[in-house]
């Protein structure tokens, strides 16, 4: 027997039904925000997340599926989406298409992380990118939409959490009052912090071993006045978008491009893979891969964990409406363009084997979830009518004229 690998999994009805309704609950909501889907490979050249997501970030210097493919060229699977949106925007023009700059994916990613509950190594995420717009009024949009597609899906008891990073100038001065603290206290550092302390301070402060002791004791990142500003504007307008949010100034992203604004949806139920999503501001990112001056701000979800969270608190399998039992062989036809007549009247049905007892497929019946057995044998031909049996209450079995069926079942589950 052949195994699937460690941290990927298969989905099966229950958990697929629950994928599905968040990504609706997002798509509909995307649609109010003005927001359109991309589409972007899942596949990309090993550099783009190298110079995007950042080379001394975890996910890059230890997660990255990277391989060379048969044309020798060193490629990754994505393990976010962010990158390739940045990229397909840059390569395509897409600032000189004179839209809104706001797109949504839904696709896997692919991070080699040591797998644990919420945690694969494959994983679905939602994101959104708005590109172009500088203004805290963007940020504020994208964290409500968020909050909004959360609460449609049906998540329970989040939080969000805010923070500001500041801009390169603010990050400029910091970096060497870091540096400094961090060389006094080199010893007290883990190995990989220690080695990339020159080359990116800042990474120790998301490191998930030093950065908790950090965040309380290293000297804070102080705003200039026009990020300080930024953030201010963010959080009142967050407020009059009705969302309920927390400062958290320990909150720092474990990837490289974040500017100003970030921002993470914590839930507790989910122990320590707690965030539900996460995201930021980059208003860097898409010139230095190459594009115009075009700041941004964007967020992915985890769908993964979403549907954890909504898991308990829903019927999951879809069971249908309606049941079809042919209990004689002359009925076996009639039976079966039953089927096809309810479903396209819009009523989902389902039926198990003609050719079984009559007994066989009312078990298949009951087991299937559905509400009602429609049931056809030789008299109901005859008389052009139909058996109605309940499945779900103790209701007696009816006949109903052919005739009169679709409009009574259709009244039934729609009215
Ligand atoms: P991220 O925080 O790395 O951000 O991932 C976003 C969300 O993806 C997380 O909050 C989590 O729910 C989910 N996630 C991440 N890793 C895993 C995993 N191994 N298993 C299950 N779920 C996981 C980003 O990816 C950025 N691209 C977000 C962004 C967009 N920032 C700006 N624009």
């Amino acid at each position: 027997m052949i195994h699937s690998l460690r941290g990927f999994r298969d989905l099966l009805p229950s958990d697929s039904t629950l994928f599905t309704r968040i990504e609706a609950a997002a798509r509909e909501i995307f649609s109010l925000y003005g927001y359109r889907e991309i589409r972007i490979p899942t596949i990309e050249p090993h550099e783009l997340f190298v110079k995007s997501t950042g080379d001394t970030t975890d996910i890059v210097e230890k997660e990255m599926y990277a391989f060379t493919d048969q044309g020798g060229r060193h490629v990754a699977l994505r393990p976010e989406g962010t990158p390739g949106v940045v990229r397909a925007y840059i390569e395509l023009n897409l600032d000189q298409t004179g839209k809104n700059g706001k797109y949504y994916y839904i696709g896997n990613m692919f991070r080699a992380e040591r797998p644990q509950a919420g945690r694969f190594r494959e994983f679905e995420q939602i994101g959104a990118e708005h590109i172009g717009n500088p203004s805290p009024f963007a940020d504020a949009e994208t964290v409500a939409m968020l909050v909004k597609i959360l609460e449609k899906a049906g998540v329970p008891g989040c939080s969000v959490e805010l923070n500001s990073l500041g801009c390169a100038d603010c990050r400029a001065a910091y970096r060497p009052i870091l540096l400094g603290y961090l060389k006094t206290h080199v010893d007290a550092l883990c190995e990989p912090c220690q080695k990339r302390l020159d080359q990116n301070p800042l990474r120790a402060l998301d490191c998930k071993i030093d950065g908790p002791r950090l965040a309380v004791e290293a000297p804070a990142l102080k705003l200039c006045p026009a990020c300080a500003d930024h953030f201010d504007r963010t959080q009142e307008l967050l407020k009059l978008s009705g969302v309920d949010f927390k400062v958290n100034k320990n909150l720092v992203r474990g990837l490289d491009y974040y500017t100003r604004t970030v921002f993470e949806v914590k839930a507790g139920q989910l122990g320590s893979q707690d965030a539900v999503a996460g995201g930021g501001r980059y208003d860097d990112l898409v010139k230095s891969m190459g594009g115009p001056n075009a700041p941004a701000t964007g967020w992915a979800l985890g769908v993964d964990r979403v549907a954890m969270l909504i898991k308990d608190a829903s019927r999951t399998d879809t069971a249908p409406q309606l049941f079809v039992v042919s209990a004689s062989d002359d009925a076996r036809l009639a039976a079966f363009k039953l089927l096809g007549e309810l479903r396209a009247a819009g009523l989902s049905a389902d039926f198990s084997n003609f050719e079984l007892s009559l007994k066989s497929q009312l078990r298949s019946a009951d087991r299937s979830g559905a509400a009602i057995a429609l049931i056809l044998g030789g008299d109901e031909i005859k008389n052009s009518s139909c058996a109605v049996k309940p499945l779900k209450e103790k209701a007696q079995q009816r006949t109903v004229p052919m005739a009169e069926l679709l409009p009574e079942l259709k009244k039934l589950f729609y009215a």
